[in-house]
């Protein structure tokens, strides 16, 4: 963290003012990182799919969030100090206390709370444990205003316009909607640094499935990769995502699609492999939409952290908000040929309901028509008023109609991924040490496609006929897309060691035989091996080596390894 506050990575937010946990500023390179991970998320997840991306408010009106459940079950459980009045959130506290896990109920915590006489930081004892929601109120225009909160999670943007989105791609099922943007949660004491935010970026993915097929026709492309899966009861699987399908672990191919994908975008972003797991939910654990969800976690210095949730939210969002908004959020699958049904038919005689039932015979006879069958007698209410009507006034009859389709609502299968958690890791997981000459270094190992500063460009001495060269170089560089530095402050060795710090990946150096011959050194972080090139190879060397792990031995002839 010291590193990273220092070279320009990561703030805390409202510093001059003290601070306020929960709140983070991303510096110049956090910044260029973070941005550098939504484009390849693009790639794999927009780009990459059958999908779009879209963008809706970050305040959502109240009826959304009751439709969506949040505005009751988006709760955790806290427990509040009866002497000192701070509140913590119970479960984080227990494990943190006593180093238990206690299911996040009330019951539970209570029980704990008994059995370990468990008090607070202060000594003093806890009131009985509550549920508090976590969504940050807001009202919506000036005086009493209409209730607003702020989003928890991008996914409800996505959810509300369903139907435009069915539209937009011809009804035709399965199809992704992406949204990447902020997300509010308003966590009950924060105490993991980066980890809990009240204020995150999330990009999620909802993708929309019949479902009677959850699968994806891309599945055989990551089904042989073999991936760590601990189940909800614990038990640890090393096994290909096949094997995981196969053998029941993971209930469906399009879970094990997404897990898998996943997986990939993550070590292509630069994670480590034996540093990450994926992590069924507990029965008692699940998000009140989800029935069945997958975390991807890291190894980092706070423990296993969850990235992203992979989450089956089954149809729950979509039927909820018919339910709450009365638009039907179905979608029409036709057949392929329609098919024959036998039905029953009520059919109304206009000729005996006029006599009697005068003005309100043409409503009960559009009501009659709808029923799919009928006895001695209905009984409707019309206009507020009960009336019964028996059999002769209509004839049940059965009928053959041909059906083309049936109407179905999606299912929805959910990777979100939190960017600042996965920001983070690969923070952790790239910073490393080593010795060169002798001398004790610290180099983030990036990847070089995710480096904020991929390229610093060097003059080997502060003097005009190498500063004007290597600001050239520069120019040069920015105009072909390359994020590049210019930087004369310093020693040569002393600036190397700065570019390695911050995981640049590649110096250009601008020395002597520069101005006799126009060529360039180019330096490889991880090695410290440099090489000479030509100064009309140095952008489509570097292009070439930015985009993939070759060694810069391809590129030229090893003149120096090891130097400062
Ligand atoms: P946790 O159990 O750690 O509170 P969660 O299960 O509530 O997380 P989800 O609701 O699944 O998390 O949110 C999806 C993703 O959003 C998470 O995988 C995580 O990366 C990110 N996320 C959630 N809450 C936060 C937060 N407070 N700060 C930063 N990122 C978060
Ligand atoms: N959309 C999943 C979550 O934020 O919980």
């Amino acid at each position: 963290m010291e590193m990273l506050v220092r070279r320009g990575y990561l703030w805390q937010s409202f510093e001059i003012y003290g601070g306020m946990a929960g709140f983070i500023d991303y510096g110049p390179l956090g910044n260029g990182l973070r941005r550098n991970l939504e484009d390849l998320w693009r790639d794999f997840f927009v780009i990459n799919e059958r999908a779009v991306e879209i963008d809706t408010p970050t305040i959502g009106i109240e009826e959304v969030f009751i439709a969506s459940g949040h505005a009751t079950s988006f709760t955790d459980v806290a427990i509040e100090c009866n002497s000192c009045g701070r509140i913590f959130r119970a479960d984080h506290f227990i494990k943190e206390k006593l180093d238990i896990e206690v299911d996040p109920t009330i019951e539970a915590v209570k029980e704990v709370i008994r059995e370990y006489e468990l008090r607070c930081e202060c000594e003093g004892e806890f009131k009985d444990p509550e549920h508090i929601n976590l969504m940050f109120e807001t009202k919506i225009g000036p005086g009493k205003g209409k209730k607003g909160y702020l989003r928890p999670e991008t996914a409800q943007g996505i959810f509300i316009p369903f139907k435009r989105l069915s539209d937009y791609f011809r009804d035709k099922l399965p199809f992704g909607v992406t949204q990447i943007g902020r997300a509010y949660r308003n966590e009950i004491s924060p105490r993991q640094g980066v980890i809990r935010l009240r204020e995150f970026n999330q990009a999620e993915l909802e993708y929309f499935v019949d479902p009677r097929n959850k699968t994806h026709p891309n599945f055989d492309d990551v089904a042989d990769d073999f991936i760590t899966l601990v189940d909800k009861f614990d038990r640890e699987h090393r096994v290909t995502l096949r094997e995981a399908v196969e053998k029941g672990i993971i209930a469906h191919q399009l879970l094990a699609y997404f897990v898998g994908k996943t997986r990939r975008f993550l070590l292509k972003a630069g994670l480590q492999d034996d540093k990450l797991r994926f992590r069924q939910h507990k029965d008692d654990e699940r998000a009140h939409y989800a029935v069945d969800c997958w975390d991807a976690e890291a190894l980092t210095s706070y423990g296993w952290v969850e990235i992203v949730g992979i989450a089956d939210r089954s149809d729950y969002d979509l039927s909820r908000h018919t339910q709450f908004s009365g638009e039907d959020l179905s979608v029409f699958i036709p057949y392929k040929e329609p098919i024959k049904v036998k039905k029953r038919k009520v059919i109304p005689s206009m000729e005996k309901l006029g006599p009697v039932f005068k003005d309100k015979a043409k409503k009960i006879a559009e009501m009659l028509e709808k029923l799919e069958d009928a006895g001695d007698y209905v009984e409707l209410e019309v206009d507020g008023e009960k009336v019964k009507v028996s059999s002769e006034y209509y004839e049940v009859k059965e009928v053959e109609e041909e059906v083309h389709g049936e109407k179905i609502i999606p299912h929805v299968i959910e990777p979100s991924f939190g960017l600042d958690r996965i920001t983070y890791s690969i923070l952790e997981h790239a910073y490393d040490k080593d010795v060169v000459d002798g001398e004790e270094r610290r180099v983030l190992r990036l990847k070089r496609w995710m480096a904020p500063v991929q390229v610093a460009v060097l003059p080997l001495l502060s003097r005009e006929e190498f500063e004007k060269v290597a600001l050239e170089i520069t120019d040069e560089l920015k105009k072909a897309g390359i994020f590049t530095e210019y930087d004369d402050s310093g020693s040569i060795g002393r600036r190397y060691r700065r570019y390695d710090e911050i995981g640049t990946p590649f110096c250009v150096t601008i020395d002597h035989q520069t101005l006799e011959d126009g060529s360039v050194t180019i330096r490889d972080r991880d090695t410290t091996k440099q090489i000479r090139v030509k100064r009309e190879d140095l952008i489509p060397t570097l292009k070439e080596l930015l985009n993939s792990e070759k060694d810069i031995e391809e590129f030229g002839e090893i003149f120096r390894a090891n130097s400062s």
